[in-house]
């Protein structure tokens, strides 16, 4: 029989994303409603080391759904990659009673979660990250907001371009994931896209790209690069000589990590939350949720581990398509 949990904790790890907040709300709320004590561990698997490690009631997570960024704060830990730090963050959440695990992060933070499984601790994974780029799932905790944060910025970009007839590039984040650069190329409607999963490096053909649209009359070329691409500002340099079209680079940077969360990220946020609660009061463990065919689901973290994902080829190139006029 499934060993019952009493004591469900909560971690935020890797970079932060907003709804991060709404999720930790809702482990809270619903494990006191399912008769559950909660504890908080500050900044990831480094607070776990370190033991901190609070109380949480309903009230501890007031006002807090609205808000970006996450109250638990969150890091990188080196350390927790190695099996004797595993060890003793599973031996700090028996001591604290914690029996019952709830990690908000990336792939990084699930091994993690994956090696505290291992060691006797029931641990659930709510995918957490900007980038979309966790292979078990279609949704993750912040892309929402990042995404919808990106393309306003990449809007107000596009009118100063347009005014002054400029090719702008704009450096959105994602150092191994095109995901916010590829939906911004279609909600922004830019000329050019750069992908880490698909970038050949062919800097000559978006120059020719860049002509043949001015040619044709076009008032702006708006490239939108990944971050993983990366060096806009050299790139910028290259294409006004190249060209003879003012070009100007813009990094949009960590401003698209904060912000207060969207709808959709509060709302899949709380319902990931809860069912992390549900099935860890269930008996699961080393399990992760996800969102998959319009369906909250959850899979074996060694097996969503394995899972891996491209952008979508079609939207990559309607991208380019859907641009040209
Ligand atoms: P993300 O969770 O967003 O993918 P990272 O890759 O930075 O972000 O991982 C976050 C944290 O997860 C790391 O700082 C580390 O503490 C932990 N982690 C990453 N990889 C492992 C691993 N192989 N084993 C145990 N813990 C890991
Ligand atoms: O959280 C994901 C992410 O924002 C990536 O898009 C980016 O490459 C990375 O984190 C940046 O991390 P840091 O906060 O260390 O600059």
């Amino acid at each position: 029989m499934a060993k019952e949990i009493h004591t469900i904790g909560v971690l935020t790890s890797g970079g932060d994303a907003p709804g991060m907040n709404a999720a930790i709300r809702a482990v809270v709320r619903q494990a006191i409603a399912r008769g559950k004590q909660v504890k908080g561990i500050k900044r990831g698997y480094a607070g776990l080391l370190q033991e901190e490690i609070i109380d949480m009631d309903a009230h501890s997570v007031s006002e807090i759904i609205q808000r970006g960024g996450t109250i638990l704060q969150t890091a990188r830990c080196l350390e927790f990659v190695e099996a004797e730090y595993q060890q003793k963050g599973a031996d700090i959440c028996r001591k604290h009673g914690i029996d019952g695990l709830v990690v908000i992060g990336g792939d990084g933070s699930f091994k993690g979660a994956q090696k505290l499984a291992a060691l006797g601790i029931n641990t659930i994974g709510l995918p957490g990250t900007i980038d979309l780029d966790i292979a078990c799932t279609e949704y993750t905790i912040g892309f929402d907001t990042a995404v919808n944060t990106a393309m306003e910025a990449i809007d107000k970009v596009r009118d100063t371009s347009t005014s002054h007839e400029r090719c702008s590039i704009i450096e959105v984040m994602g150092r191994g994931a095109g995901y916010i650069a590829l939906w911004c190329g279609i909600a922004n409607g830019a000329e050019d896209v750069l992908l880490p999963e698909r970038y050949n490096y062919d800097e000559q053909a978006l120059v020719n790209h860049i002509i043949e649209g001015k040619k044709r009359g076009k008032k702006h070329h708006i490239i939108i690069n990944a971050e993983g691409i990366g060096h806009s500002a050299s790139m910028a340099k290259r294409i006004e000589a190249a060209t003879g079209i003012e070009t100007r680079a813009t990094i949009l940077g960590h401003m698209q990590r904060g912000g207060n969360p969207s709808c959709k990220d509060r709302v899949y946020a709380s319902t990931m939350g809860a069912l992390a609660v549900d099935l860890l009061c269930q008996g699961a463990s080393n399990r992760v949720v996800g969102y998959k065919n319009g369906k909250f689901v959850d899979f074996d973290i060694d097996e969503a581990l394995a899972m891996t994902k491209d952008v979508d080829e079609y939207q990559f190139e309607i991208c380019n398509t859907l641009s040209a006029s």
